[in-house]
Protein backbone atom coordinates (compact mmCIF):
# COMPACT_ATOMS: atom_id res chain seq x y z
CA UNK A 1 0.00 0.00 0.00
CA UNK A 2 1.74 3.43 -0.73
CA UNK A 3 0.20 5.60 2.34
CA UNK A 4 0.69 2.71 4.84
CA UNK A 5 3.91 4.20 6.33
CA UNK A 6 2.25 8.01 6.20
CA UNK A 7 -1.17 6.13 8.42
CA UNK A 8 0.90 4.07 10.83
CA UNK A 9 2.92 7.21 11.57
CA UNK A 10 0.01 9.47 12.30
CA UNK A 11 -1.81 6.77 13.78
CA UNK A 12 1.44 6.13 16.24
CA UNK A 13 1.59 10.04 16.35
CA UNK A 14 -2.12 10.42 17.97
CA UNK A 15 -1.34 7.24 19.94
CA UNK A 16 1.26 9.48 21.61
CA UNK A 17 -0.51 12.24 22.24
CA UNK A 18 -3.40 10.73 23.80
CA UNK A 19 -1.30 8.67 25.96
CA UNK A 20 0.43 12.31 26.81
CA UNK A 21 -2.39 13.81 27.49
CA UNK A 22 -3.50 11.64 29.78
CA UNK A 23 -0.67 11.18 32.03
CA UNK A 24 -0.57 14.69 31.85
CA UNK A 25 -3.83 15.85 33.00
CA UNK A 26 -5.51 12.83 34.35
CA UNK A 27 -2.70 10.81 36.19
CA UNK A 28 -0.60 14.24 37.30
CA UNK A 29 -3.66 16.85 36.94
CA UNK A 30 -1.92 19.62 35.09
CA UNK A 31 -4.27 22.46 34.07
CA UNK A 32 -5.49 22.10 30.82
CA UNK A 33 -3.38 24.84 28.34
CA UNK A 34 -5.65 23.95 24.66
CA UNK A 35 -3.19 26.49 22.76
CA UNK A 36 -0.05 24.32 23.60
CA UNK A 37 -1.99 20.85 23.13
CA UNK A 38 -3.22 22.14 19.92
CA UNK A 39 0.24 22.78 18.91
CA UNK A 40 1.62 20.05 20.69
CA UNK A 41 -0.43 17.94 19.12
CA UNK A 42 -0.03 19.51 15.11
CA UNK A 43 3.77 19.46 15.60
CA UNK A 44 3.83 15.38 16.61
CA UNK A 45 1.05 14.66 13.51
CA UNK A 46 3.49 16.76 11.19
CA UNK A 47 6.38 15.23 12.55
CA UNK A 48 4.90 11.65 11.60
CA UNK A 49 3.14 12.41 8.53
CA UNK A 50 6.87 13.81 7.60
CA UNK A 51 8.64 10.26 9.20
CA UNK A 52 5.84 8.28 7.25
CA UNK A 53 6.38 9.76 4.02
CA UNK A 54 9.99 8.84 4.42
CA UNK A 55 9.19 5.17 4.75
CA UNK A 56 6.75 5.16 2.01
CA UNK A 57 9.64 6.66 -0.55
CA UNK A 58 12.32 4.58 0.68
CA UNK A 59 9.93 1.51 0.53
CA UNK A 60 9.28 2.04 -3.22
CA UNK A 61 12.43 3.33 -4.13
CA UNK A 62 13.31 -0.42 -2.35
CA UNK A 63 10.64 -2.20 -4.24
CA UNK A 64 11.19 -0.60 -7.57
CA UNK A 65 15.62 -0.90 -6.84
CA UNK A 66 14.45 -5.02 -6.67
CA UNK A 67 12.33 -4.81 -9.29
CA UNK A 68 14.85 -3.68 -12.04
CA UNK A 69 17.42 -6.48 -10.06
CA UNK A 70 15.13 -9.15 -11.10
CA UNK A 71 14.62 -7.50 -15.13
CA UNK A 72 18.94 -7.43 -14.77
CA UNK A 73 18.72 -10.94 -13.69
CA UNK A 74 16.57 -12.06 -16.46
CA UNK A 75 18.17 -10.27 -18.86
CA UNK A 76 21.27 -11.40 -17.56
CA UNK A 77 20.81 -14.84 -17.36
CA UNK A 78 18.61 -14.84 -21.14
CA UNK A 79 21.79 -13.00 -22.19
CA UNK A 80 24.19 -16.16 -20.96
CA UNK A 81 21.70 -18.47 -22.45
CA UNK A 82 21.75 -16.93 -25.82
CA UNK A 83 25.44 -16.98 -26.03
CA UNK A 84 25.71 -20.33 -24.22
CA UNK A 85 23.20 -21.99 -26.97
CA UNK A 86 24.75 -20.63 -29.96
CA UNK A 87 26.92 -23.03 -32.35
CA UNK A 88 29.66 -20.65 -32.29
CA UNK A 89 32.53 -20.30 -29.76
CA UNK A 90 32.42 -16.70 -28.05
CA UNK A 91 35.33 -15.50 -26.39
CA UNK A 92 36.66 -12.66 -24.94
CA UNK A 93 40.34 -12.03 -24.14
CA UNK A 94 42.53 -9.48 -22.20
CA UNK A 95 44.97 -7.38 -24.43
CA UNK A 96 47.49 -10.77 -23.70
CA UNK A 97 45.23 -12.65 -25.59
CA UNK A 98 44.13 -14.27 -22.52
CA UNK A 99 40.45 -15.99 -22.71
CA UNK A 100 38.59 -13.91 -19.87
CA UNK A 101 35.00 -15.33 -21.53
CA UNK A 102 33.93 -18.31 -23.11
CA UNK A 103 30.59 -20.25 -24.04
CA UNK A 104 29.87 -23.67 -23.85
CA UNK A 105 30.42 -24.71 -27.54
CA UNK A 106 34.06 -23.76 -26.65
CA UNK A 107 34.16 -27.56 -25.07
CA UNK A 108 32.50 -29.17 -28.33
CA UNK A 109 34.90 -27.38 -30.33
CA UNK A 110 37.70 -27.94 -28.56
CA UNK A 111 37.20 -31.02 -25.96
CA UNK A 112 38.85 -28.67 -23.23
CA UNK A 113 36.42 -27.43 -20.40
CA UNK A 114 35.98 -24.14 -20.74
CA UNK A 115 37.47 -23.67 -16.56
CA UNK A 116 40.98 -25.49 -17.78
CA UNK A 117 40.88 -22.89 -20.74
CA UNK A 118 40.56 -19.45 -19.20
CA UNK A 119 43.27 -17.30 -18.88
CA UNK A 120 45.56 -19.78 -21.01
CA UNK A 121 46.56 -17.69 -23.72
CA UNK A 122 44.30 -18.04 -27.40
CA UNK A 123 47.14 -18.97 -29.75
CA UNK A 124 48.26 -22.32 -27.02
CA UNK A 125 44.83 -23.83 -29.16
CA UNK A 126 46.53 -23.21 -32.55
CA UNK A 127 48.01 -25.36 -34.76
CA UNK A 128 51.96 -24.69 -34.02
CA UNK A 129 52.96 -23.83 -37.71
CA UNK A 130 50.10 -22.04 -37.86
CA UNK A 131 50.99 -19.58 -34.50
CA UNK A 132 53.61 -17.40 -36.18
CA UNK A 133 51.46 -16.61 -38.98
CA UNK A 134 48.20 -16.17 -36.91
CA UNK A 135 50.43 -14.04 -35.00
CA UNK A 136 52.01 -11.95 -37.09
CA UNK A 137 48.10 -11.14 -38.74
CA UNK A 138 47.06 -9.95 -35.21
CA UNK A 139 49.76 -7.69 -34.50
CA UNK A 140 49.29 -6.10 -38.42
CA UNK A 141 45.91 -5.33 -37.29
CA UNK A 142 46.84 -4.20 -34.11
CA UNK A 143 49.39 -1.87 -35.77
CA UNK A 144 46.89 -0.34 -38.77
CA UNK A 145 44.48 0.17 -35.66
CA UNK A 146 42.05 -2.45 -37.45
CA UNK A 147 38.64 -2.61 -35.63
CA UNK A 148 37.94 -6.27 -37.16
CA UNK A 149 39.62 -8.94 -38.63
CA UNK A 150 39.14 -12.33 -39.76
CA UNK A 151 40.97 -15.49 -40.48
CA UNK A 152 40.43 -19.39 -41.02
CA UNK A 153 43.16 -21.30 -38.98
CA UNK A 154 43.77 -25.42 -38.42
CA UNK A 155 43.77 -26.92 -34.51
CA UNK A 156 44.13 -29.70 -33.02
CA UNK A 157 41.43 -30.50 -30.56
CA UNK A 158 41.94 -32.08 -27.37
CA UNK A 159 41.72 -35.97 -28.65
CA UNK A 160 44.02 -35.23 -32.20
CA UNK A 161 41.75 -34.32 -34.31
CA UNK A 162 42.85 -31.52 -36.93
CA UNK A 163 39.57 -28.56 -37.56
CA UNK A 164 39.18 -25.76 -39.16
CA UNK A 165 37.83 -22.63 -37.86
CA UNK A 166 37.12 -19.35 -39.08
CA UNK A 167 37.45 -16.60 -36.41
CA UNK A 168 36.18 -13.14 -36.53
CA UNK A 169 37.73 -10.90 -33.86
CA UNK A 170 36.84 -7.18 -33.23
CA UNK A 171 40.04 -5.26 -31.65
CA UNK A 172 38.78 -2.59 -28.54
CA UNK A 173 41.12 0.25 -28.07
CA UNK A 174 41.29 2.83 -25.56
CA UNK A 175 40.81 6.19 -26.33
CA UNK A 176 44.89 6.40 -26.77
CA UNK A 177 45.15 3.61 -29.28
CA UNK A 178 46.12 1.37 -26.74
CA UNK A 179 44.88 -2.41 -27.27
CA UNK A 180 42.27 -3.17 -24.58
CA UNK A 181 41.18 -6.76 -25.54
CA UNK A 182 39.24 -8.40 -27.93
CA UNK A 183 36.01 -9.86 -28.27
CA UNK A 184 35.38 -12.34 -31.39
CA UNK A 185 33.29 -15.67 -32.60
CA UNK A 186 35.06 -18.91 -34.01
CA UNK A 187 32.85 -21.25 -36.51
CA UNK A 188 33.27 -24.24 -37.37
CA UNK A 189 34.32 -24.47 -41.15
CA UNK A 190 36.36 -27.87 -41.30
CA UNK A 191 33.07 -29.57 -43.43
CA UNK A 192 33.63 -26.36 -45.94
CA UNK A 193 37.43 -26.45 -46.20
CA UNK A 194 36.80 -29.84 -46.78
CA UNK A 195 34.50 -30.43 -49.81
CA UNK A 196 36.74 -27.29 -51.43
CA UNK A 197 39.66 -29.50 -51.17
CA UNK A 198 37.81 -32.32 -52.73
CA UNK A 199 36.43 -29.90 -55.34
CA UNK A 200 39.66 -28.99 -56.31
CA UNK A 201 40.79 -32.73 -56.14
CA UNK A 202 38.20 -33.80 -58.92
CA UNK A 203 38.63 -30.53 -61.14
CA UNK A 204 42.54 -32.26 -61.20
CA UNK A 205 41.32 -35.80 -62.06
CA UNK A 206 38.57 -33.91 -64.27
CA UNK A 207 41.77 -32.08 -66.22
CA UNK A 208 43.39 -35.36 -66.03
CA UNK A 209 41.10 -37.47 -67.58
CA UNK A 210 40.10 -34.86 -70.59
CA UNK A 211 43.75 -34.87 -71.52
CA UNK A 212 43.55 -38.26 -71.41
CA UNK A 213 40.64 -38.26 -73.73
CA UNK A 214 42.38 -35.76 -75.88
CA UNK A 215 45.03 -38.00 -76.25
CA UNK A 216 43.09 -40.99 -76.78
CA UNK A 217 40.96 -39.05 -79.52
CA UNK A 218 44.23 -38.38 -81.57
CA UNK A 219 45.20 -42.16 -81.15
CA UNK A 220 41.58 -43.22 -82.06
CA UNK A 221 41.82 -40.63 -85.41
CA UNK A 222 45.20 -41.85 -86.45
CA UNK A 223 44.02 -45.73 -86.65
CA UNK A 224 41.09 -45.00 -87.78
CA UNK A 225 43.02 -43.68 -90.65
CA UNK A 226 45.26 -46.18 -90.87
CA UNK A 227 42.77 -48.65 -90.66
CA UNK A 228 40.78 -46.99 -93.60
CA UNK A 229 43.56 -47.30 -96.43
CA UNK A 230 43.69 -50.95 -96.27
CA UNK A 231 40.16 -51.69 -95.31
CA UNK A 232 39.62 -49.31 -99.06
CA UNK A 233 42.02 -51.97 -100.85
CA UNK A 234 40.11 -54.64 -98.84
CA UNK A 235 36.98 -53.49 -100.62
CA UNK A 236 38.52 -53.09 -103.75
CA UNK A 237 40.31 -56.84 -104.18
CA UNK A 238 37.23 -58.05 -102.76
CA UNK A 239 35.00 -56.38 -105.46
CA UNK A 240 36.98 -57.77 -107.86
CA UNK A 241 36.48 -61.28 -106.64
CA UNK A 242 33.11 -60.97 -106.49
CA UNK A 243 33.24 -60.91 -110.30
CA UNK A 244 33.62 -64.44 -110.91
CA UNK A 245 32.49 -65.56 -107.32
CA UNK A 246 30.14 -68.41 -107.44
CA UNK A 247 26.34 -67.93 -105.61
CA UNK A 248 27.54 -69.48 -102.42
CA UNK A 249 30.58 -67.16 -102.33
CA UNK A 250 28.68 -64.13 -103.20
CA UNK A 251 26.50 -64.33 -100.21
CA UNK A 252 29.28 -64.04 -98.30
CA UNK A 253 30.99 -61.49 -99.65
CA UNK A 254 27.85 -59.46 -99.68
CA UNK A 255 27.69 -60.51 -95.34
CA UNK A 256 31.62 -59.16 -95.90
CA UNK A 257 30.63 -56.03 -97.47
CA UNK A 258 27.79 -55.16 -95.37
CA UNK A 259 30.73 -55.51 -92.43
CA UNK A 260 33.68 -53.46 -94.22
CA UNK A 261 30.30 -50.67 -94.29
CA UNK A 262 29.90 -50.75 -91.01
CA UNK A 263 33.50 -50.49 -90.22
CA UNK A 264 33.60 -47.69 -92.11
CA UNK A 265 30.56 -45.64 -90.90
CA UNK A 266 32.03 -46.27 -87.05
CA UNK A 267 35.40 -45.16 -88.91
CA UNK A 268 34.19 -42.17 -90.01
CA UNK A 269 32.17 -41.37 -86.66
CA UNK A 270 35.37 -42.13 -84.79
CA UNK A 271 37.05 -39.20 -87.02
CA UNK A 272 34.39 -36.54 -86.55
CA UNK A 273 34.69 -37.16 -82.71
CA UNK A 274 38.39 -37.21 -82.73
CA UNK A 275 39.28 -34.58 -85.54
CA UNK A 276 37.47 -31.15 -85.78
CA UNK A 277 36.45 -31.09 -89.36
CA UNK A 278 36.68 -27.58 -90.20
CA UNK A 279 34.05 -25.52 -88.96
CA UNK A 280 32.54 -22.14 -90.08
CA UNK A 281 29.95 -20.25 -88.29
CA UNK A 282 27.60 -18.43 -90.51
CA UNK A 283 24.14 -16.75 -89.61
CA UNK A 284 22.05 -19.27 -90.97
CA UNK A 285 17.98 -19.65 -91.00
CA UNK A 286 17.48 -23.19 -89.19
CA UNK A 287 14.46 -23.45 -90.56
CA UNK A 288 15.62 -23.59 -93.99
CA UNK A 289 18.37 -26.15 -92.76
CA UNK A 290 15.08 -28.07 -90.88
CA UNK A 291 13.42 -28.01 -94.07
CA UNK A 292 16.17 -29.48 -95.96
CA UNK A 293 16.61 -32.84 -93.83
CA UNK A 294 13.36 -33.62 -93.36
CA UNK A 295 12.76 -33.55 -96.58
CA UNK A 296 16.03 -35.31 -97.22
CA UNK A 297 14.83 -37.72 -94.34
CA UNK A 298 10.97 -38.41 -95.48
CA UNK A 299 11.65 -40.77 -98.36
CA UNK A 300 13.45 -43.02 -95.79
CA UNK A 301 10.71 -42.31 -93.35
CA UNK A 302 8.06 -43.80 -95.64
CA UNK A 303 9.83 -46.58 -96.03
CA UNK A 304 9.04 -47.42 -92.45
CA UNK A 305 5.71 -46.18 -92.40
CA UNK A 306 6.62 -43.24 -90.72
CA UNK A 307 5.62 -39.39 -91.49
CA UNK A 308 7.64 -36.51 -91.02
CA UNK A 309 5.44 -33.05 -89.81
CA UNK A 310 6.78 -29.79 -89.98
CA UNK A 311 5.30 -27.27 -87.24
CA UNK A 312 7.26 -23.81 -88.09
CA UNK A 313 5.74 -21.05 -86.55
CA UNK A 314 8.07 -18.67 -88.28
CA UNK A 315 9.67 -18.50 -91.66
CA UNK A 316 13.05 -17.24 -90.55
CA UNK A 317 14.68 -17.93 -87.67
CA UNK A 318 18.02 -17.17 -87.92
CA UNK A 319 21.06 -18.79 -85.40
CA UNK A 320 24.81 -18.71 -85.47
CA UNK A 321 26.46 -22.12 -86.51
CA UNK A 322 27.86 -24.32 -88.85
CA UNK A 323 25.00 -25.29 -91.10
CA UNK A 324 26.92 -28.82 -92.09
CA UNK A 325 27.25 -29.76 -88.69
CA UNK A 326 24.04 -29.04 -87.23
CA UNK A 327 22.24 -31.28 -90.09
CA UNK A 328 24.25 -33.53 -89.11
CA UNK A 329 22.63 -33.17 -85.50
CA UNK A 330 19.43 -33.41 -86.66
CA UNK A 331 20.06 -36.25 -89.57
CA UNK A 332 21.30 -37.81 -86.23
CA UNK A 333 17.77 -37.48 -84.02
CA UNK A 334 15.41 -38.06 -86.83
CA UNK A 335 17.39 -41.12 -87.25
CA UNK A 336 17.06 -42.28 -83.89
CA UNK A 337 13.37 -41.37 -84.10
CA UNK A 338 12.89 -43.51 -86.85
CA UNK A 339 14.74 -46.77 -85.26
CA UNK A 340 12.94 -45.74 -82.07
CA UNK A 341 9.22 -46.60 -84.63
CA UNK A 342 9.21 -50.14 -86.02
CA UNK A 343 6.34 -49.79 -86.71
CA UNK A 344 5.40 -46.43 -88.11
CA UNK A 345 4.24 -43.08 -86.55
CA UNK A 346 4.84 -39.63 -86.54
CA UNK A 347 7.81 -37.82 -86.17
CA UNK A 348 7.29 -33.99 -85.42
CA UNK A 349 9.54 -31.28 -85.58
CA UNK A 350 8.61 -27.98 -83.96
CA UNK A 351 10.71 -23.92 -84.24
CA UNK A 352 9.52 -21.21 -82.57
CA UNK A 353 11.20 -18.41 -80.68
CA UNK A 354 10.00 -19.37 -76.54
CA UNK A 355 9.11 -16.81 -74.09
CA UNK A 356 12.84 -16.55 -73.27
CA UNK A 357 13.60 -15.34 -76.60
CA UNK A 358 16.07 -18.52 -77.16
CA UNK A 359 15.04 -20.51 -81.04
CA UNK A 360 13.37 -23.89 -79.65
CA UNK A 361 13.41 -26.65 -82.01
CA UNK A 362 11.82 -29.76 -80.93
CA UNK A 363 12.26 -33.50 -82.14
CA UNK A 364 8.86 -35.87 -81.37
CA UNK A 365 8.54 -39.38 -82.04
CA UNK A 366 5.85 -41.92 -80.72
CA UNK A 367 8.16 -44.88 -80.53
CA UNK A 368 9.55 -46.77 -77.90
CA UNK A 369 10.80 -44.00 -75.24
CA UNK A 370 13.58 -44.58 -73.22
CA UNK A 371 14.08 -46.64 -69.17
CA UNK A 372 15.64 -44.50 -67.01
CA UNK A 373 18.25 -46.20 -67.36
CA UNK A 374 18.72 -45.85 -71.18
CA UNK A 375 18.14 -41.71 -69.91
CA UNK A 376 21.13 -41.79 -67.84
CA UNK A 377 23.36 -42.92 -70.38
CA UNK A 378 22.47 -41.05 -73.08
CA UNK A 379 25.39 -39.55 -75.04
CA UNK A 380 27.97 -42.00 -73.47
CA UNK A 381 30.56 -43.11 -76.76
CA UNK A 382 29.19 -46.31 -77.58
CA UNK A 383 26.76 -46.89 -75.82
CA UNK A 384 23.75 -48.00 -77.70
CA UNK A 385 20.57 -50.63 -77.49
CA UNK A 386 20.65 -51.33 -80.77
CA UNK A 387 22.48 -54.75 -82.65
CA UNK A 388 23.63 -52.48 -85.45
CA UNK A 389 24.28 -49.41 -83.74
CA UNK A 390 27.39 -48.10 -82.78
CA UNK A 391 26.42 -45.41 -79.89
CA UNK A 392 27.89 -42.67 -81.75
CA UNK A 393 25.08 -40.61 -82.70
CA UNK A 394 24.20 -38.81 -79.69
CA UNK A 395 27.84 -38.04 -78.55
CA UNK A 396 28.24 -36.45 -81.77
CA UNK A 397 24.99 -34.47 -81.61
CA UNK A 398 26.37 -33.36 -78.01
CA UNK A 399 29.65 -32.41 -78.94
CA UNK A 400 28.39 -29.86 -81.62
CA UNK A 401 25.84 -28.78 -79.78
CA UNK A 402 27.97 -27.91 -76.85
CA UNK A 403 30.51 -26.08 -79.31
CA UNK A 404 27.61 -24.23 -80.61
CA UNK A 405 26.36 -22.88 -77.13
CA UNK A 406 23.18 -24.59 -77.50
CA UNK A 407 21.12 -26.83 -74.65
CA UNK A 408 19.84 -29.72 -75.53
CA UNK A 409 16.72 -31.25 -73.11
CA UNK A 410 15.38 -35.25 -73.52
CA UNK A 411 11.52 -35.96 -72.32
CA UNK A 412 11.05 -39.67 -72.84
CA UNK A 413 8.30 -42.06 -71.47
CA UNK A 414 8.46 -45.64 -72.00
CA UNK A 415 5.55 -46.84 -74.53
CA UNK A 416 5.19 -43.32 -75.32
CA UNK A 417 7.64 -41.83 -77.06
CA UNK A 418 10.63 -39.32 -76.94
CA UNK A 419 11.14 -35.66 -77.30
CA UNK A 420 14.39 -33.89 -77.61
CA UNK A 421 14.44 -29.69 -77.46
CA UNK A 422 17.63 -27.88 -78.58
CA UNK A 423 17.76 -24.22 -77.39
CA UNK A 424 20.08 -21.71 -79.42
CA UNK A 425 20.62 -18.26 -78.92
CA UNK A 426 18.42 -16.48 -81.68
CA UNK A 427 20.49 -13.75 -83.34
CA UNK A 428 17.58 -11.56 -84.01
CA UNK A 429 17.47 -11.37 -80.16
CA UNK A 430 21.39 -11.00 -79.90
CA UNK A 431 21.37 -8.59 -81.78
CA UNK A 432 18.47 -6.62 -81.05
CA UNK A 433 20.20 -6.07 -77.64
CA UNK A 434 23.36 -5.78 -78.93
CA UNK A 435 21.71 -2.37 -80.94
CA UNK A 436 19.70 -1.64 -77.67
CA UNK A 437 22.82 -1.65 -75.83
CA UNK A 438 24.77 1.09 -78.40
CA UNK A 439 21.29 3.13 -78.11
CA UNK A 440 21.71 3.47 -74.69
CA UNK A 441 25.51 4.42 -74.39
N1 LIG B 1 14.28 -41.16 -80.08
C1 LIG B 1 14.69 -42.19 -79.33
N2 LIG B 1 13.79 -43.08 -78.83
C2 LIG B 1 14.18 -44.11 -78.08
N3 LIG B 1 15.46 -44.37 -77.76
C3 LIG B 1 16.40 -43.52 -78.21
C4 LIG B 1 16.07 -42.39 -79.01
N4 LIG B 1 17.20 -41.75 -79.29
C5 LIG B 1 18.20 -42.43 -78.70
N5 LIG B 1 17.75 -43.51 -78.08
C6 LIG B 1 18.51 -44.48 -77.29
O1 LIG B 1 19.80 -43.97 -77.09
C7 LIG B 1 20.79 -44.88 -77.55
C8 LIG B 1 21.98 -44.14 -78.07
O2 LIG B 1 21.65 -43.42 -79.24
P1 LIG B 1 22.77 -43.01 -80.25
O3 LIG B 1 22.16 -42.28 -81.36
O4 LIG B 1 23.89 -42.37 -79.51
O5 LIG B 1 23.32 -44.41 -80.74
P2 LIG B 1 22.58 -45.46 -81.65
O6 LIG B 1 21.40 -44.85 -82.33
O7 LIG B 1 22.35 -46.67 -80.83
O8 LIG B 1 23.69 -45.77 -82.70
P3 LIG B 1 24.13 -44.84 -83.95
O9 LIG B 1 23.32 -43.59 -83.89
O10 LIG B 1 25.57 -44.59 -83.71
O11 LIG B 1 23.85 -45.66 -85.15
C9 LIG B 1 20.06 -45.71 -78.59
O12 LIG B 1 20.65 -46.98 -78.72
C10 LIG B 1 18.67 -45.79 -78.02
O13 LIG B 1 18.55 -46.80 -77.05
MG1 LIG C 1 21.56 -43.02 -83.38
Amino acid sequence: MKYRGRIVSMLTGLLLVLTWDFIYYFVLHYPVDVKVDIVFTVLILFISYFMGKNFDLSHETLAALKKNEERVTLLNDEMNHVLQSIDEVVFHTNAKGEFQFLNQSWEDFTGYTIKESLHKNALHFISLYERHEILRLIRQSISLKQAKTKMDFSYQKRDGQFRWGEVNIKLNYSENGELLGTVGTISDITERVHNEEELMEMNETLAIESQKLSVAGQLAAGIAHEVRNPLTSINGFLQLLRDDADEKTNEYLGIVFSEIKRIEVVLSELLILAKPQSVTYKRINIIETLDHVSKLLNTNAILYNIEIQTYFHERELYIRGDENQLKQVFINLIKNAIEAMPHGGTITLHAEINSHNKVQLTFKDEGVGMKKEVLDKLGEPFFTTKTKGTGLGLTICLRILRDHGADIRVQSEQGEGTAFHILFDSVQATERRRREALQNQ
